[in-house]
């Protein structure tokens, strides 16, 4: 894999209503500022809330993809945030488990269009389901979103540790939302001593993102926190640079490579259900 390749990523959450959007989106804006070619891919499929977030008037979604045999790149909205949006599709159904053929069919789609960016980020849906599996893990690096809230961080290690089981996927990079430094290394090291004590995982903490109305103002304004929004629009560039900084990870068969040619075919050996049952009896995670 090159440097020249796309890079993908992926942000993800065990629970729900964490922040995922609200990072995805400030990400690639912050990215496209720098002078990359980004899309934003709304793979909260069925529930997709990303163009909702950007006040942005879809034609279409990932849906007519599979059902029309629609063509991705005139599926993609070209937003005057500078980055481009494939919107995910609200209210479907069918598209909240998608099987593999449909995976497929995905995966086929974006090794065409997808190489045109310098990154790709996808917004997957919270939890462990098929779908946000199937994403995270064909994503070179898998960003990880919770709270200091402790069923967040529970469910945070749960699809850490699905990921790593099931998937293959052993890095991860950490963002602990809404709260300050202090209680953001304290929820970090949690989860931390829990993954090094029963996973093989290799966490990196990007940083924490503070906790301030001005982002639900700019959420229910449908418009993006600026470098000058409170002390979060200072906050958010930062913890972005470090996060674009980060060495590519040449460990796994990862990126576009990784997610425009591997199979997911493969077949599970125990249920997403089971294994959270499992990871859910904390192991001490919460407390
Ligand atoms: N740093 C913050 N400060 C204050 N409020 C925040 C912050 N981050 C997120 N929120 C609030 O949390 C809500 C949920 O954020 P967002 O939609 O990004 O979460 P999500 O993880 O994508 O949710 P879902 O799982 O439903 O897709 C926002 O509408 C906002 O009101
Ligand atoms: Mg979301």
């Amino acid at each position: 894999m090159s440097d020249t390749s796309p890079r993908v990523i992926s942000i993800s959450s065990g629970k729900g209503g964490v922040g995922k959007t609200f990072v995805s989106v400030h990400l690639a804006a912050q990215a496209a500022r720098s002078g990359k070619k980004v899309l934003l891919i709304d793979a909260d499929l069925g529930l997709a809330n990303v163009d909702v977030m950007l006040g942005l008037h879809t034609g279409g979604s990932i849906r007519n993809l599979l059902a029309d045999d629609a063509a991705l790149e005139d599926l993609i909205i070209h937003c005057d945030r500078g980055f481009d949006v494939l919107p995910g599709g609200s209210g479907i159904y069918e598209l909240t488990n998608l099987n593999v053929g449909e995976q497929q069919t995905i995966l086929d789609s974006l090794r065409e269009a997808g190489r045109d960016y310098d990154l790709i980020l996808i917004d997957t849906a919270a939890g462990i389901g098929d779908n946000v599996l199937y994403f995270a893990s064909a994503a070179e690096t898998a960003v990880i979103v919770l709270t200091p809230d402790p069923t967040s961080l529970t469910d945070a290690y749960a699809l850490i540790k699905v990921m790593s089981q099931q998937r293959d996927v052993h890095r991860f990079m950490v963002i602990i939302n809404q709260t300050d430094e202090i209680d953001g290394q304290i929820t970090f090291k949690r989860l931390l001593s829990v993954a090094d004590r029963y996973l093989d995982v290799y966490l990196d903490y990007i940083g924490h993102i503070p906790q301030h109305p001005s982002v639900r103002q700019a959420i229910q304004q449908q418009r993006l926190i600026t470098e000058s929004d409170s002390a979060v629009g200072p906050h958010l560039n930062k913890l972005f640079e470090t996060l674009l900084a980060r060495p590519r990870d040449h460990s796994r068969a990862g990126g576009l490579q990784f997610f425009w040619e591997h199979s997911l075919a493969s077949t599970l050996d125990a249920s997403p259900d089971e294994l959270a049952a499992d990871a859910m009896q904390t192991q001490g995670v919460s407390s």
